[in-house]
């Protein structure tokens, strides 16, 4: 008998990835300068790739670690998070995963029964919002306010509370507006998670890229919310590690005994020859993130220039993290930000990546990644120039 493969409704309702499409769509586009993808285009440091490279002579990665990762790793892990994020954990508390996105998904799917509700301050990282789906969870998108910043509505996320809400996930500074959210709200997130009894999910990939003063804070800090919070950290962003597939979470030690369930099936144990790599970071040399954080922060600044002179076209706050920004299109077509961004790809030679990718409050924006040399920025800006001249 012949039809249509059998595909599970959850992925089936899953829609393709905006920003692969851009990236599909650019390779028939001359000479494109692109801003659509937030992967730090700096190779990773010498010292990391030597650290794996010693493991790999030394006989060390051909079988599996622990699932929860390697004990040496885990308690460097330890350290860091008392060092950096004020969060006292314990080795039982961390699970060493494939980037934070496993880690994010075996969370999700340790916490959402089918039907549970999860709350999404949006516009949000798609990912997390197709992460709820897989786990048969309903993501329920809350608008941030873009008039301050795209701040938490903290009203907004009381007012989205049912019985069937379960937890909440956000990624703070955030991907894609780059907003940096408050001490202050993320306290008032946690206290409404206690009252309700929800658990609050964290994505805190771009945790050392903030500006201007703007501090990360993570949740976990708190030790009231030490059974409600389950806290997810990556290598990628921070070491330029994107390919090593490797990141780690925090939470209480119930809690990871049951994330551990998912994380076996999922991945069984993060790869090992990347495990040696994160190793050989945490225990190097930190002079990498300042050097990163540096030139994002001038790239940040060249793009935040370069959108002012198109003043008319477009309207941005300049973010205070991550390498990403947000800008609203003023202009009418602009509305369907997937037609304005394939356009500005095919005439205008500029791959960005449509607003509505990230929930339906990104509509009529688009985001750009400064995570590229500055060349690169200032090529995609004189292309816009051209291509938006008289408007
Ligand atoms: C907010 C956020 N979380 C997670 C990731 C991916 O992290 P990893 O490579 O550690 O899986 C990205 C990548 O763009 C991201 O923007």
């Amino acid at each position: 008998m012949t039809g249509k493969p059998r595909i599970s409704d959850r992925v089936g309702r899953i829609s393709k990835s905006a920003i692969h499409e851009m990236t599909r769509l650019s390779k028939d586009v001359d000479d494109v300068a692109f801003l659509s993808w937030a992967k730090p285009t700096s190779d990773t440091p010498e010292h990391i790739k030597d650290g794996a490279i010693a493991a790999i002579r030394k006989g060390l990665v051909g079988g599996y670690s622990e699932n929860a990762g390697l004990l040496e790793l885990r308690k460097e892990i330890v350290k860091k998070l008392e060092r950096d994020n004020h969060v006292d954990a314990e080795i039982s508390q961390i699970m060493v995963t494939v980037g934070a996105i496993e880690g994010l998904a075996a969370a999700v799917m340790a916490v959402v029964d089918p039907g549970d509700e999860v709350l999404l301050p949006s516009p949000t990282y798609s990912t997390h919002a197709r992460q709820v789906v897989i786990a048969s969870g309903k993501p329920v998108f809350v608008p941030t306010i873009e008039e301050e910043g795209f701040a938490l509505d903290i009203q907004g996320i009381k007012n989205a509370i049912t019985p069937r809400t379960k937890a909440i996930l956000f990624c703070s500074p955030n991907n894609p507006t780059g907003t940096v959210w408050a001490e202050e709200q993320l306290r008032q997130v946690a206290r409404i998670a206690l009252e309700n009894n929800l658990m609050v999910i964290t994505d805190e990939a771009y945790e050392y890229f903030t500006y201007d003063g703007h501090e990360h804070f993570s949740i976990a800090s708190m030790p009231e919310m030490r059974r409600n919070v389950i806290s997810c950290y990556t290598f990628t962003k921070t070491y330029a590690m994107t390919g090593w597939r490797i990141g780690y979470l925090h939470a209480d030690e119930e809690v990871i005994l049951q994330i551990n369930k998912a994380h076996i099936p999922l991945a069984i144990c993060a790869p090992v020859v990347s495990q040696y790599a994160a190793l050989a970071a945490l225990k190097g040399s930190q002079e990498c993130i300042a050097e990163f954080r540096k030139h994002y922060l001038s790239a940040r600044n060249v793009m935040c220039e370069r959108l002012e002179r198109l003043g008319s076209v477009f309207a941005c706050e300049k973010p205070g993290g991550s390498y990403l920004m947000f800008p609203k299109i003023l202009l009418e077509e602009g509305k369907d930000s997937t037609a304005f961004c394939k356009r500005l790809l095919k005439e205008g030679g500029v791959s960005t990546t449509p607003g509505i990718a990230f929930g339906p409050t990104g509509q009529g924006h688009l985001r750009m990644s400064f995570c590229v040399p500055e060349e690169e920025i200032n090529k995609a800006f004189d292309k816009m120039e051209v291509y938006f001249a008289g408007r």
